[in-house]
């Protein structure tokens, strides 16, 4: 009896023979280089504000709390100080922790909050109303992670921000555009007056100011955390959720508290794995992932061939149902992580892979809900080595559209990432799992997967991205194009991407990631493939392991994306 490798390695073979791969690699893409320090994010100038903290003796950590309010100005899509996300630090002597600065639900929060007065699910309650708002995290993460780790004055960090709200920033084509469809259909008198020049859509090349916003980050720079979850931030957004019939009170903002929290870690051909921890689920199921694919020999099967993607379709489906049945918050839940994380548990997992079939996803009592693809993903490493890889979000696109009136910034609809309520379960894609209900003070489950791949003890590249439940299978699939093939961190960055999460039953590939035989191989084995579209913008840094560059590498699928060194 042949072992699951060498069966794996004969039928990438046959396979190969049958029909080479597509397209190995992406185009060749050039990184951007430094010999010390580099960020890399979705939008340039967020990037350079990072880089020139770097420059001027700022460690990572503060690199990033810069990018990340520097970014709450410039891609307003995602960059937030109204949301959340995660934060993960590896340290130049190879620790790591993580900073959980995910919404939490307010205190009058209860499972049924999104049933209305007939008492009927309602999507809109769910997704896009003042109910769907967390209480925000992204400024006390800042400010916890500033006070644990940071070595710049916070001052300092803030005041770029504010410059680029106060002064203004030129509107790229893409923005400009964005900013248009968002607000063209938007309820709220503050986002019309935010967003544009009293109702008349602002061009690209104009110059987009925000002096409200530019006072908010004022108080934070004047007052840290105080400066949002009390005074005046915090009365602003109390009064626009009782205009709106939101649940925020002051209590819940004077409350919030951002949570240091352990990485998971895990190992993949003797590489290490850093990521998060919950309430995301990204850093397990990368994890089981890894670890069932560990078995195969991959490489050989080549890149995106039908082989190669129906076994990541496979362990993705398996870890995306572990995902579905376990993981929510720590805090709130008992969620097996070292199980759902061992090598063992992969085995058990690995035991029904057919590798020449699809397995079929039996819909039990779990299904997922719809998400949008809105969030953003930077990466940040310093001269010393010190490596900081963040992931943060209002949820959809500019979240749930709120701008607080007065404040200048938008509010999250994170609320839409817990289930649906009790027994809601149905085909149409609810859920009702009771782990993932709304709760006071619970955190909504996440996606969110900042991770960093390290190896003997060094630093290898700092990864992550956007994309709702597809950032987990991004983020696996630069480790594998890194790891498995050999790709510089661009090429890797750039290789298309697949997903599958367990249900719906389907692969998605990126447009043009497949010719046209490799998916009526897939076909033929079962599944349903279904191409188009993008997924993710990972905006990742790589190490040169021979002389210690750094590589920025910003997703060309992102027009405004870039990465700066210094
Ligand atoms: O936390 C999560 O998983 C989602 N709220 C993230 C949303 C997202 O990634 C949409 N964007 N790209």
């Amino acid at each position: 009896m042949l072992s699951i490798r060498w069966r794996t390695a004969l039928f990438a073979f046959v396979i190969t023979l049958a029909v080479a791969p597509f397209q190995v690699l992406a185009q060749e893409v050039d990184p951007v280089r430094s010999r010390s320090g580099m960020v890399s994010s979705q939008q340039w100038i967020a990037s350079q504000v990072g880089a020139d903290v770097l420059s001027s003796g700022g460690n990572a950590v503060d690199a990033a709390i810069a990018t990340g309010f520097a970014l709450a100005v410039t891609h307003p899509t995602a960059g937030n100080i109204g949301g959340g996300g995660f934060m993960v630090i590896r340290f130049p002597d190879g620790q790591s922790t993580a900073i959980d600065f995910r919404e939490k639900a307010p205190l009058t929060s209860h499972p049924e909050m999104w049933l209305d007065e007939t008492g009927e699910y309602s999507s809109d309650l769910h997704h896009r109303s003042h109910k769907a708002v967390g209480v925000p995290g992204t400024v006390a993460g800042f400010d916890k992670a500033h006070r644990l780790y940071g070595a710049a004055s916070w001052v300092d960090l803030v005041q770029p921000a504010i410059d680029l709200a106060g002064e203004g920033f030129e509107l790229s084509e893409a923005l400009a555009g964005s900013i248009e469809r968002f607000v063209g259909g938007s309820p709220y008198e503050a986002t019309v007056s935010a967003f544009s020049r009293g109702g008349v859509p602002y061009q690209a090349g104009q110059t987009w100011d925000q002096p409200d916003l530019a006072r908010s980050l004022e108080r934070i720079r004047d007052h840290r955390r105080d400066g949002f979850y009390r005074g005046e931030t915090a009365s602003l957004i109390a009064e626009e959720m009782r205009r709106g019939g939101g649940l925020i009170t002051l209590e819940d903002l004077a409350r919030y508290q951002a949570r240091e929290r352990a990485t998971i870690e895990g190992t993949y051909r003797g590489y290490d794995i850093i990521s998060m921890p919950p309430p995301s689920s990204g850093g397990v199921a990368i994890v089981t992932m890894l670890n069932i694919l560990e078995a195969y020999d991959l490489a050989a099967m080549g890149h995106n061939s039908a082989a190669y993607i129906h076994h990541l379709a496979e362990a993705m489906r398996r870890a995306y149902r572990d995902r579905a049945e376990f993981l929510a918050d720590a805090d709130f839940n008992d969620v097996p992580v070292q199980r759902l994380t061992s090598k063992d548990h992969a085995t058990w997992l690995r035991r029904n892979i057919d590798s020449e079939r699809a397995s079929i996803s039996h819909p039990t009592d779990v299904e997922m809900p719809p998400e949008s693809p809105e969030t953003t993903h930077y990466s940040v490493v310093d001269a010393d080595g010190m490596a900081v890889s963040v992931t943060y979000t209002l949820e959809f696109g500019y979240g749930s559209g709120i701008v607080v009136p007065g404040a200048g910034f938008l509010l999250n609809n994170e609320m839409g990432d817990f289930n649906a309520g009790p027994g809601l379960t149905n085909a149409s894609g609810l859920i009702g799992t009771t782990a993932n209900l709304a709760r006071p003070q619970q955190r909504m489950l996440s996606s969110m997967s900042p991770s960093i791949v390290a190896r003997d003890g060094k630093l290898v590249a700092v990864i992550g991205s956007p994309g709702g439940r597809t950032i987990i299978n991004t983020t696996m699939q630069l480790i594998l194009n890194v790891v498995e093939f050999g790709m510089s961190i661009p090429e890797a960055v750039a290789a298309p991407r697949i997903h599958h999460q367990w249900l719906p039953d389907r692969i998605r590939i990126e447009a043009n990631g497949i010719s046209a035989k490799i998916q009526s191989q897939l076909e033929q084995m079962g599944h349903i493939v279904q191409l188009g579209g993008r997924q993710g913008s990972a905006n990742s840094i790589g190490i040169d392991l021979s002389t210690g560059e750094r590589l920025g590498a910003p997703d060309p699928r992102s027009p405004d994306s870039g990465a700066r060194g210094r």
